[in-house]
């Protein structure tokens, strides 16, 4: 036990209290080392704005969402009206609905531009690698919470939704069916998934994604943060100890963020008051028709933040599965030929292709497009060993890098988009082409970052004084 501190009698109260609290309770200890005293790099720019915004967001979403819970009916024959009877005669309930469904859009464009940052100043690599891993928990949560909260209000495009995203799990071999039938509760989207998705969305999902940031932060504040020179400030302290290129995260960055705050708020405010649904974006207008089991709407499309993920779906098509056949027969071919390899490894190397091609084709398509929507995000977790490139930066990397992430970034956008169109022929061969960008990027990465010619990275982060 720690030993008990006092404080002089004459001292004032509130001093004295905290006193009396930080015997019992970390309160001080904690306020200096994750507050006061954290020193933060000080070179942060623009893209570090977006950790602060993903909290702001989540504490919008936990404060809007137990007000709609207030008079919300999770009841399939309720759902749809008790929403409607929010927007019209609940006081303020049209504005808490709205803050909560444009909060599940912005939500994930901060959280893709929180991501997209960790990508380009390498902040996933060592000694990062569990703050990243933690993200990419938080990144799959997020997606089981926005999934199950979209059945909720019980219209059209709720109800056929699930049904469709359900409905792939019954491809997955052997236990699929099953599976399906447990995740929904019934043989068909009924009132029993109603209820278990409630129960998912409202205490489940959430619990696990507060522990989940939680641990998020403390493991950043444990090794200390990056900064887009991706130097590590630690390397350099002053006499006291104090990272020399570091300032304490309040009151500087707490004042700092205020900015990124307001210029979120205004974009924010200006949707929900302006436009809540944004053009069907974040609102589809299907939805606004209760679910009828009995009429399939023309056209079921994902919300925007999953249909990248969707289109790789769709794009897993049998000519799909036949390309990634020959991919796997010409990369054999070619490891081989580089060489390097003693007997038992090349015969390993045959069968475990011949193996691979196997699978490929005696599953079904839609299983593996069940496989490679959610390989996508998989992949995520390994970037930590996947990128092997001496710098972490992208500022000190060549400029051939920052291209390859050009291309990378817009063919996910392409995906985006045409995950929103119905299928065409060339939808289906520009995100087949896209799918295998995506993954190609991930999966070379160990050879490709390490080619080209880097620039020296400086000891000191670089920073000018605005
Ligand atoms: C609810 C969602 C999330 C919240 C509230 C959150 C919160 C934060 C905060 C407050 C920071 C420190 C400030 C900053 O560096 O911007 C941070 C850093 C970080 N986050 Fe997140 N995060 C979330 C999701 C994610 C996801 C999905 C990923 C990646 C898959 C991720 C990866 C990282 C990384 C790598 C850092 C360290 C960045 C650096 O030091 O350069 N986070 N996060």
């Amino acid at each position: 036990m720690a030993e008990f501190k006092t404080v002089p009698a004459d001292a004032p109260a509130a001093q004295k209290l905290l006193n009396w609290v930080d015997n019992r309770f970390p309160a001080s200890k904690l306020y200096k080392e994750h507050l006061s005293e954290y020193y933060a790099p000080k070179n942060f720019n623009f893209w570090y704005f977006f950790g602060s915004l993903a909290l702001l967001v989540l504490v919008i979403q936990i404060v809007t969402g137990i007000f709609l819970v207030m008079h919300y009916k999770p009841d399939a024959a309720l759902a749809f009206a008790s929403v409607e009877y929010i927007m019209r005669d609940v006081p303020w309930g049209w504005l808490v609905r709205y803050m909560h469904s444009t909060g599940a859009s912005a939500f994930f464009v901060v959280v893709y531009l929180h991501m997209f940052r960790g990508l380009i100043y390498g902040s996933y690599r060592q000694p990062r690698e569990l703050v990243w891993i933690f993200g990419c928990a938080i990144f799959l949560c997020l997606m089981a919470e926005a999934f199950m909260g979209y059945l909720l209000p019980w219209g059209q495009m709720s109800y056929w939704g699930a049904q469709v995203i359900i409905n792939l799990f019954s491809a997955i071999p052997f236990i699929g069916p099953d599976l399906s039938i447990l995740i929904r509760g019934d043989y068909v989207v009924g009132d029993a998934t109603l209820n278990r998705f409630f129960s998912f969305h409202v205490i489940a999902v959430p619990l696990v994604l507060l522990g989940l940031v939680v641990a998020h932060i403390i493991a950043l504040h444990e090794v200390g943060s990056n900064n887009p020179d991706g130097v590590e400030i630690k390397a350099n302290k002053d006499a006291n100890g104090k990272p020399l290129d570091g300032i304490p995260f309040h009151p500087y960055y707490s004042v700092h963020d205020i900015l990124g705050v307001s210029g979120f708020l205004l974009i924010f405010t200006a949707i929900v008051f302006f436009a809540p649904e944004f053009g069907g974006y974040f609102l589809e207008f299907n939805n606004f028709i209760p679910a009828d089991p009995l009429k399939t709407p023309a056209h079921i499309a994902p919300v925007w933040y999953f249909t990248p993920f969707y289109s790789m779906l769709r794009a897993t098509t049998d000519p799909m599965i036949n390309v990634l056949c020959a991919i796997v027969g010409v990369s054999v071919v070619l490891s081989l030929l580089k060489g390097g390899f003693s007997a038992k490894g090349k015969l390993l190397l045959i069968v475990g292709a011949l193996v691979g091609v196997a699978l490929l084709k005696v599953f079904e398509a839609k299983f593996w497009g069940v496989v490679v929507m959610g390989g996508a995000v998989v992949i995520l977790f390994f970037l930590p060993w996947l990128d092997r490139s001496p710098v972490k930066s992208i500022r000190y990397r060549p400029d051939w890098h920052k291209y390859l992430y050009g291309i990378f970034v817009i063919f996910f956008f392409i995906l985006g988009y045409l995950g929103i169109q119905p299928p065409s022929p060339t939808g289906e061969l520009v995100s087949q082409i896209g799918t295998l960008v995506y993954f190609g990027f991930f999966l070379l990465m160990p050879w490709w970052t390490r080619l080209g010619t880097f620039k020296p990275v400086p000891d000191r982060v670089v920073f000018h004084a605005h």
